[in-house]
């Protein structure tokens, strides 16, 4: 019998398979559509998420929220996962080993969503699924098809947060995956 999301977030809530398992409050499994057309991909719960088990909801969170009303697309038409699902303590970055170790989970998520457009929000998502020498200032906002699926990267808010200038470039990412999203037949945002 095929996977169903129930299934799957229920047996990634009982993860251990690393060691960021001992230190979570929560799994932060993912939230959206189930249905979605574009995956977003961050790199692992913070603070906030970590205390209330939903992904991109504590200042990041925000500001990324703040892109999705300016570009007029909603949190609950697309999905939003992490390359982790557990918080890594004092948010340091998430070892090779964690991300492997979790990698499988992304997956499945993939499998089950079957989006036509992966967002890579800032380098850990964007090295691990385009390409290991990425580099968001240099290549945000560029396209690839992948196994039949547009992929492309742009800054991750919390960095957006720490470096505000970058928040334009950030931006235009935001309207060319409208256009894409148009050009695929999937943008649902203009009323008849
Ligand atoms: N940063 C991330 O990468 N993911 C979250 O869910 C929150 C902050
Ligand atoms: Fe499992 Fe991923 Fe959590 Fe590690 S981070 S315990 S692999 S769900």
């Amino acid at each position: 019998m095929a996977e169903t999301w129930r299934q799957l977030r229920a047996e990634c809530e009982n993860c251990a398979a690393c060691e960021l398992a001992a230190t979570r409050n929560s799994v932060v499994f993912g939230v959206g559509d189930e249905h979605a057309g574009v995956l977003f991909v961050g790199e692992g719960p913070g603070e906030q998420e970590d205390l209330r088990g939903e992904p991109f909801v504590g200042r990041a969170g925000q500001l990324l929220d703040r892109f999705f009303a300016a570009v007029g697309l909603k949190r609950e038409e697309v999905y939003i996962a992490n390359m982790v699902k557990c918080r890594p303590p004092h948010n340091r970055d998430p070892k090779p080993e964690e991300t492997e170790a979790c990698l499988g989970w992304l997956r499945r998520q993939t499998r089950l969503l079957s989006p036509k457009i992966i967002v890579c929000l800032g380098r850990v998502a964007a090295c691990r699924l385009i390409d290991p020498d990425f580099k968001v200032t240099r290549q945000h906002g560029q396209w690839i098809l992948k196994n039949g699926v547009w992929m492309t990267a742009t800054f991750h808010p919390a960095a957006l947060l720490r470096n505000p200038n970058q928040k334009p470039d950030a931006f235009a990412d935001f309207l060319a995956l409208r256009e894409k999203m148009r050009e695929l037949d999937i943008w649902r945002g203009d009323a008849l």
